[in-house]
């Protein structure tokens, strides 16, 4: 097979986005916008890959990390320019080198691999990856002849009123004949609008040499989308939303409002699982079937058991089983795991907790760095105090204990099985299995005294 090199181009300041951050490294959902691209060239088998660094680059080196050679463009002086900077490693090899910008995150996997088989199919020298904008304003306009076949590629800068009508634009993603890629770039000049050496000139230069160059026209405008500013982000951001949502409502899964639920790409969700409105699931959380999400809950890198509910709450970084009860307003912290059929309501922050089946822990407490066994139940305004200024300490609670509300549990500390404490009990030693502990002043009543208080205030 013939080899396959590619050119990435992340040089470029992106002026446009009026930012500090370089424009590569903007996210889209999940990642910087060039590691998408990365990550996407990547799943076709490529023999070299470069990335042509700039602007940040050593911020967009450490994001990229291994998987890529780099090459630094000095000045940015346009794309062709930013191509040539590649020659040493790639000139003379023979094969196909595809080219694409660092901004244009949504092109997927399959579509770089039919422009590799295209281009290979048809021996051209270029094939130029095109596409029909409702709205071309800015992007480069594909010029064809009365054959139809592509003549040239015109900068929206530097295009005729005519040119401008052609909603047919240049992607930026092109496949190129190795070794015709290099010599072409030999003669392509900065004279026009910007001053910038054009990469998209090449494929008029190749022509006007009789060499065969041809356009691979993608259905999908919106997959080709290059961000230039943070309107074509925001797009950007809602078209991947759309694509995502949409292939887990055709795998079974409920999304009530699809505008409103943003699910990052590597997220698994099962069958008849509902993810309601205001919704957000990151990282690499698994969703277990029929369990609900939302409305408005933030669930990170957490596993969530099957027909476990999660309203209005925040939750990182855990294992939460089945059938278990999250919210409204909670809280779960990293490294926490709920088992079965546990209860976390109103209010309640858990961190680093083991809390056992059946357990319930229903309104305003704190509980962490803690080990709650099974049908435990935590009275409202439970906190365990794990941390003495220095060190954090861990809570013991053992199955079937009751703590009682308001009680303050001062860690280290245990509470054995079966045990009850008294509400309001300020807890500083273990409690045996089955012993009652009340740790708080004792009551005493003055018969009549607010009376005589109220009395005497009168006089
Ligand atoms: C480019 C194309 C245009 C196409 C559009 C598709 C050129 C001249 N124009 O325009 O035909 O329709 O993409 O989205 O190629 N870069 C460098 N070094 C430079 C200049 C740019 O590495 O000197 C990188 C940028 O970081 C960016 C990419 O090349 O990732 C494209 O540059 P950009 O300035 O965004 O080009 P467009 O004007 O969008
Ligand atoms: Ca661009």
């Amino acid at each position: 097979m013939a080899k396959r090199y590619a050119v990435i181009l992340a040089a470029g300041k992106g002026t446009r986005m009026k930012s500090k951050l370089y424009k590569v490294l903007h996210p889209v959902m999940d990642r910087p916008m060039v590691q998408h691209v990365i990550d996407q060239v990547k799943t076709v088998h490529l023999d070299k890959l470069v990335t042509i660094v700039g602007f940040g680059a050593d911020q967009v080196e450490e994001h990229i990390g291994s998987g890529s050679e780099f090459v630094v463009q000095k000045k940015q002086l346009g794309t062709g320019h930013a191509v040539l900077q590649a020659e040493e490693l790639l000139t003379g090899k023979e094969g196909t080198t595809i080219i694409v910008c660092g901004d244009t995150p949504l092109i997927t996997g399959d579509t770089y691999q039919a422009l590799f088989d295209e281009h290979e199919k048809t021996k051209a020298k270029a094939t130029v990856l095109t596409a029909k904008a409702p709205d071309p304003g800015g992007y480069g306009r594909v010029i064809r002849n009365e054959q139809n076949e592509v003549e040239k590629i015109v900068e929206h800068k530097d295009a005729s009123a005519r040119e401008r009508s052609i909603n047919e634009i240049n992607t930026g993603t092109y496949c190129f004949d190795n070794q015709a890629l290099f010599r072409a770039l030999q003669h392509v000049s900065n004279d026009n609008k910007q001053g910038e050496y054009y990469l998209p000139d090449v494929i008029g230069i190749l022509r006007e040499q009789s060499e065969k160059v041809s356009a691979f026209l993608t259905e999908d405008f919106n997959e080709t989308i290059g961000i230039n500013d943070r309107a074509a982000l925001a797009d950007a951001e809602r078209i991947l939303k759309r694509r995502i949502n949409e292939s887990h409502m055709r795998n079974g899964v409920s999304i009530i409002d699809p505008d409103h639920t943003y699910i990052h790409p590597e997220v698994k969700i099962e069958q008849d699982a509902v993810i309601h409105p205001g919704s957000i699931i990151k990282g690499d959380s698994v969703i277990e079937a029929a369990a609900e999400i939302g409305p408005h809950s933030e669930i990170t890198n957490c596993y969530v058991g099957e027909e476990t509910a999660i309203k209005q709450s925040v939750a990182s970084d855990s294992k939460i089983g089945n059938r278990v009860n999250i919210g409204p307003y909670a809280h779960i912290r990293p490294e926490s795991v709920i088992s079965n059929k546990a209860k976390i309501g109103n209010f309640v922050e858990v961190k680093k907790t083991k809390l056992g089946e059946g357990s319930k822990i229903s309104h305003l407490s704190y509980i962490g760095d803690a080990d709650v066994g099974s049908n435990v139940n935590v009275g409202c305004g439970t906190i365990t105090v794990n941390y003495d200024g220095k060190n954090k300490y861990l809570t013991t609670i053992e199955d079937d204990a009751f703590i009682g509300c308001n009680s303050n549990l001062i860690a280290p500390v245990t509470v054995g099985q079966g045990s009850y404490v008294a509400a309001g009990s300020t807890i500083t030693k273990n409690v045996p299995g089955d012993a009652l502990a009340i740790a708080r002043a004792r009551q005493s009543n003055k018969d009549g005294y607010a009376a005589r208080l109220k009395n005497r205030q009168k006089d």
